[in-house]
């Protein structure tokens, strides 16, 4: 059985990854931190008491902050497949803790990467980095493997040392270390600070007369967005490649945050209109109730507006493309949360 040890198992993609590595019959090993309240109740459904024999999923504490930590999770595990997925990965957040960042998102890889280096006589442990459309942020046109970056966040800028560090490894010392470079995607486990999860949510709660309003920033950027199950299968099919490279994973749509909303409300048949520009936008209903206004508190010091994937590259080496369309995300996503209102 092959073993994957995943950093960033508690987090949306860490859960829908360990529960396609479990139907892959691999043996998964996630790192979780110590958390004053629960934090692993994104894998609730495959969570396996710490006793029971031959289990699929093994949890240890750990941080990739933790030098040590890392590398004795890994000299113990001697996993075949490593996922980075570990992130401080809101990037509003990231301007606030810029330095702590930087820490986890790009020293964080290294510190994988030199413990890779380290056991390569004793075995060759593929490595999977969790790069993003982030990186490319100011690019205005269609991005695919050959656009330059131009980060425009703490966390961006990050994740662009992440992705050379482990071209490096794998140039320099042979390493099988590979970059996704994935546009934005989400899911009903997404968590609850970033767009789309926070408009589902508060529209379902309007919708049931549980919320008066919610409040927005800037509904003008643009996003490519696709499901977090279909983006995992390329992590895996990345690691799978005959080569290690990097692939961008998109689905070659995009959508403005506002034009989201409007697709949100129309699957909550909730009819929702629009009046006035910047900061005085609002949306109201049919009754003329002011459901969405905009706040300052949300706005970037700088935003990425344009984000537009190119696929291609996965779907020719990789066989891989998007299965879930932005619909049908959306309906599960209300789905979710009309269930969990009830
Ligand atoms: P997420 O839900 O925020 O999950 C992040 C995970 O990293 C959580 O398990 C978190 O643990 C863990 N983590 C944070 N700091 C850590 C540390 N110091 N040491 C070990 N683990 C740490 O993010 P996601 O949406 O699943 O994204 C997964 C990865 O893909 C991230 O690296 C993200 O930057 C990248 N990415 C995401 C997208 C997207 O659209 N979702 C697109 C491109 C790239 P806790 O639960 O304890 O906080
Ligand atoms: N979070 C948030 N909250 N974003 C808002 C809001 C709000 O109230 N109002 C407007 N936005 C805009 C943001 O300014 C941004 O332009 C866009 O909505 C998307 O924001 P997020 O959902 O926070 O995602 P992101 O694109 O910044 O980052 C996500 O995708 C990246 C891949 O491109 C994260 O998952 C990153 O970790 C990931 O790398």
């Amino acid at each position: 059985m092959k073993k994957a040890l995943i950093f960033g198992i508690t987090g949306q993609d860490g859960a829908y990854l360990a529960k396609y590595l479990i139907k892959k019959k691999y043996v998964v090993h996630g790192v979780i931190r110590r958390s004053s309240s629960f934090n692993t109740s994104r894998l609730d459904d495959i969570y396996e008491e710490p006793f029971k024999k031959n289990k699929k999923l093994i949890l240890h504490y750990g941080d990739v902050i933790d030098s040590s930590s890392v590398f004795k999770l890994i000299e113990a595990i001697m996993p075949d497949e490593i996922y980075n997925l570990a992130a401080q990965s809101h990037v509003a957040v990231s301007f606030e803790i810029p330095e702590y960042t930087s820490n986890v998102d790009g020293i964080g890889t290294l510190r994988i990467l030199e413990v890779i280096k380290s056991f390569l006589k004793r075995k060759k442990i593929k490595f999977y980095q969790a790069g993003t459309s982030e990186m490319f942020g100011g690019v205005q046109n269609i991005q695919d493997e050959n656009t330059k970056f131009d980060p425009k966040s703490p966390y961006a800028a990050s994740k662009v040392f992440a992705h050379s560090i482990t071209k490096i490894y794998r140039d320099a010392y042979g390493i099988f270390a590979a970059n996704g470079i994935l546009f934005n995607h989400e899911s009903p486990l997404r968590g609850e600070t970033f767009v789309t999860k926070k408009i589902v949510k508060a529209l379902t709660k309007i919708k049931l007369g549980k919320q008066k309003c919610l409040y927005l920033g800037n509904l003008y950027s643009k996003r490519d967005w696709g499901h977090a199950k279909d983006y995992v299968a390329a992590m895996w099919k990345i690691l799978q490649a005959k080569k290690a490279d990097d692939f961008v994973i998109a689905t070659n749509r995009q959508f403005s945050i506002k034009q989201f909303i409007n697709l949100v409300a129309k699957e909550l048949k909730l009819k929702l209109n629009w009046r006035g520009k910047g900061i005085n936008e609002i949306g109201f209903t049919s009754e003329g109730k002011v459901v969405i206004k905009i706040s300052k508190k949300y706005f970037r010091p700088l935003d990425v507006n344009n984000l537009q994937g190119n696929y291609s590259k996965a779907k020719k080496i990789l066989k891989w493309k998007p299965e879930t369309s932005l619909a049908q995300l959306i309906k599960e996503m209300v789905n979710f949360e009309l269930k969990n209102n009830d």
